[in-house]
């Protein structure tokens, strides 16, 4: 005969052994989507959107830390760039990096990438004159600049010069008039407006050219707010 059913016997639960919660997976800069500036860059490497692909030796891709508070957008690579393949690393970017370190910010804690993503250039002899990316270069390649964007969520982005501020901005604005001020971009993201140090290069009197880089280096300065304290 079966036995009458215990009521407390019924009640007890399987015994169940409770695992230790896993912690948060490190962030890689992978949305859970797989998007990843590590992808987007391999996508870039086959873009024909516009025919600079042709000439140039590489796609020129931005680079960081996959969280960086702050992204500095540039022009174009340069020859330099063309053949290393990574953003400001000749003589703009040397100029670049100090003058951020004159303005307290360090440069590995931001993504640097450019409006244009392949060297555009005019062959003479044997050298390789910079040539300035057309409205439609610029708007084709700003796919990829906003991707980056989308990706990184920055709290800061810097235009540096009117070539950046017109592909963040999708329209010509003035770059005389705005330098130094804090903007929004479409996306409502805080945008602050300097020149790009190619301009401080070229520059051929002292004086001027002293003047014009301290004045970009305040403008750098104000990157420090949007940066982790030190
Ligand atoms: N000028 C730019 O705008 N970008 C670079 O990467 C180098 C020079």
């Amino acid at each position: 005969m079966r036995r009458a059913a215990d009521p407390q016997e019924e009640q007890a639960m399987p015994v169940k052994t409770l695992r230790k919660p896993k912690p948060p997976p490190a962030f890689t800069g992978e949305r859970a989507d797989g998007a990843s500036i590590a992808a987007l860059h391999r996508q870039a490497e086959d873009c024909e959107r516009c025919d600079l692909y042709k000439h140039a030796t590489q796609v020129v891709f931005g680079e960081g830390p996959p969280h960086a508070p702050v992204v500095l957008v540039g022009e174009q690579p340069g020859d330099r760039e063309d053949e290393l393949g990574r953003p400001f690393v000749g003589p703009a970017g040397r100029l670049l990096d100090e003058c951020l370190r004159e303005a307290g910010v360090d440069r590995s804690l931001c993504y640097v990438t450019n409006a244009v993503k392949h060297f555009k250039f005019e062959q003479r002899g044997k050298r390789r004159l910079h040539s300035r990316p057309n409205a439609g270069e610029i708007q084709r390649c700003a796919w990829w600049l906003a991707a980056e964007i989308e990706l990184l969520e920055p709290k800061l982005i810097v235009a540096l010069g009117a070539t950046a501020l017109y592909a963040l901005m999708g329209r010509s604005i003035g770059l005389t008039k705005y330098r130094g001020h804090l903007l929004k971009t479409m996306n409502g993201t805080p945008l602050l407006v300097t020149v790009h140090p190619s301009y401080l290069l070229r520059i051929r009197d002292r004086d001027e050219a002293q003047a014009a880089r301290q004045a970009f280096v305040v403008d750098l300065a104000r990157m420090q707010s949007f940066l982790p304290p030190e």
